[in-house]
């Protein structure tokens, strides 16, 4: 079971056990972490999961694909880290992966 933190905007650490193969955006919606909204579903057609990836895991996490990239653009105050969190799922190879919740959704 990897590990999952998850940092709101006010600086709260949220540190989980998540399942194999379910999303960053599944795992902050059920324990209702604030500032991600997700209100698409998990289905990349929003922009309202926007994280920013820890500077440490950005390269393991890797770059978004052309569609997540693509709704992006919608998203608040984009950085290099920036993903979408509906669309990174988690595994072994990603424990204790941090992300940090942006100051709003668009
Ligand atoms: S939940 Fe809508 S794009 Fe991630």
């Amino acid at each position: 079971m990897p590990k999952l933190t998850i940092i709101a905007f006010d600086g709260t650490q949220y540190d989980f056990d998540v399942q194999n193969g379910s999303t960053v955006m599944e795992n902050a919606v059920r324990n209702s972490v604030p500032g991600i909204e997700a209100e698409c579903g998990g289905a990349c057609a929003c922009a309202t999961c926007h994280v920013y990836v820890d500077e440490e895991w950005s390269a393991t996490v890797g770059a978004p694909e052309a569609m997540e990239e693509d709704m992006l653009d919608f998203a608040y105050e984009v950085k290099p880290t920036s993903r979408l969190s509906c669309q990174i799922k988690m595994s072994d190879g990603l424990d204790g992966l941090v992300v940090h919740v942006p100051e709003r959704q668009a």
